[in-house]
């Protein structure tokens, strides 16, 4: 169960009965006047507590203290914030998520943390929470039931605004943690129509159109790559569409996910290192989903058209030899000398679908890509491609919003020849060269955009995380859901 979260105005902190209330300490150390009450209320010589440990009021620095009776409450925890005239939503976020982790036996708590801070850091500080307490637990025959229930923001400003706040939180973490929860389903369950069975149960909650194409349907109407890519599966592929239409929207924005269940690499089989967190493979479908459905429960004002391109890359006898070629949706062929290098296979099919038959303003696919991606840019950061600078740019404010980390890299045209092939109008890999392989896997990608203004996030890095760190989640993180809520409601 997530946590959940509400806002009371004007309750005083000296007569809460919660489990624990969380209180700030500012740079300095400078404690909250709220911290000053409560410590009052306990006998407590604040100002030399905190001379005597050494406390800054930094960033991470916690210090708990039982009630003992005094108060009707459980116990009070200072919560360090740093610079109070510095505070911005990255450091909300942080303390959102860290309170979560720090609330120990407490089932309920009460906090001031964020009262009467601007909107987006009052959103920081409850994303923070909620996505800290997320918890994967349904492969557990005895699951320990998470502690944090409720958490109260003690407010000082009248309510519809905060509430606002909070309930834009509550659905980008609920989006965050379906599409982690869709990344760490093992692929056992996890078939491409076990994804579109989600996306098709997200539609019903929330009101999008759902449509999708199986293998039979793929093949006649010319799918070829995720046809190819699906083929040595005895578990068919599926292209799905989740749509959000509101009437008079200007813009149309279709949002493109990699949806491949596993990569075993194909006949170019993955060693076993590599394929262990390959059921990740289709983190870009996952943010996809959720991001749609968010959209819808936000009821933004854009058409919003969503593809997973879904497909499990397997070994057997059916499966895409090296030097095939393969026709995509429109015509174009691709001669297969890798059959690791999957997904811009399945992308191409949805890009140029989405170029030739909905008429998007603007095109964005999310990928777990190239490994050459992480190595580039580490493991907490997205690679950006874009043929357009506007486009780009607005992705990019929108991460920082977000706190989703990315960096803009670069189409390198004299790149572009190594996709050339003999036999067919493009090779899926370049020759040989083992270097620069996340911007080759852009530029092939490109290829099938027609017009269209795109971009293209290669998330092989950030869409897992190896630990619990802030407010991500050992496993699948759910990258991009957020950037994408973030930047879809500037789009006009
Ligand atoms: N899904 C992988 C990329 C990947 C690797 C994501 C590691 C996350 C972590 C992708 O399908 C792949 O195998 N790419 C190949 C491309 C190569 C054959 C050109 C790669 O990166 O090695
Ligand atoms: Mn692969
Ligand atoms: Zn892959």
């Amino acid at each position: 169960m997530p946590v959940t979260l509400s806002v009371v105005t004007g309750a005083d902190v000296l007569t809460r009965t919660d489990d624990l209330i969380a209180v700030p300490v500012y740079a300095g150390p400078s404690p909250s006047a709220e911290a000053l009450r409560l410590a009052d209320a306990l006998d407590i010589d604040l100002e030399s507590f905190l001379a005597k440990e050494k406390a800054k009021g930094e960033p991470g620095e916690f210090h708990a203290f039982p009630s003992l009776g005094r108060l009707p409450a459980g116990g009070l925890l200072l919560v360090g914030m740093g610079e109070r005239a510095a505070l911005d939503a990255a450091a909300y976020r942080k303390a959102g998520a860290q309170l979560a982790r720090r609330s120990g036996s407490a089932e309920t708590v009460a906090t001031t943390i964020s009262a009467g801070a601007p909107a987006e850091h009052r959103v920081a500080f409850a994303e923070g929470l909620g996505l800290a307490a997320y918890k994967f637990t349904a492969y557990k025959s005895d699951p320990k039931p998470a502690t944090l229930r409720a958490v109260t923001v003690l407010d000082t400003r009248p309510a519809p605004e905060v509430d606002a706040a909070v309930r834009r939180a509550a659905i980008r973490v609920d989006a965050t943690s379906l599409a982690r929860d869709l990344v760490n389903t093992p692929s056992l369950e996890k078939t491409p129509e076990w994804l579109a069975i989600q996306a098709s149960a997200a539609a019903k909650r929330s009101g999008l159109r759902f449509d999708v194409l199986g293998p039979d349907q793929l093949v006649a109407q010319g799918f070829g790559g995720i046809v190819a890519v699906g083929q040595g599966s005895t578990r068919g592929p599926r292209l799905i569409t989740l749509a959000h239409e509101p009437a008079g929207a200007k813009r149309h924005v279709v949002l493109i996910g990699k949806g491949i269940t596993f990569d075993s690499g194909g006949l170019s089989l993955k060693p076993n290192d590599g394929m262990v967190t390959m059921k990740t493979d289709m983190s870009g479908g996952a943010a996809v989903i959720a991001a749609l459905e968010a959209v819808a429960r936000l009821q933004l004002p854009v058409r919003v058209t969503g593809l997973v391109a879904a497909a499990e890359n397997m070994i057997s006898g059916s499966a895409t030899r090296h030097s095939d070629v393969i026709r995509h949706y429109g015509g174009r062929t691709v001669e297969v000398l890798n059959t690791d290098a999957e997904g811009r296979l399945v992308l191409a099919d949805a890009l140029a679908y989405a170029d030739a038959e909905l008429a998007p303003d603007y095109m964005v696919d999310l990928a777990t890509l190239t490994g050459a991606m992480p190595v580039a840019l580490g493991r907490k950061c997205a690679g950006l491609f874009a043929n357009d600078d506007r486009l780009a740019d607005a992705l990019l404010a929108a991460s920082s919003a977000a706190g989703e980390s990315m960096w803009r890299m670069p189409l390198i045209e004299d790149y572009r020849s190594d996709l050339d092939s003999e036999v067919a109008d493009l090779r899926n890999i370049g020759h040989g060269k083992k270097q620069g392989g996340a911007i080759t896997a852009a530029l092939f990608l490109r290829e099938f955009v027609g017009k269209r203004r795109w971009a293209h996030l290669d998330i092989a890095g950030p869409a897992r995380a190896d630990g619990d760190d802030d407010e991500l989640t050992k496993g699948g993180t759910g990258y991009g859901v957020r950037t994408l809520l973030s930047w879809l409601e500037t789009v006009r």
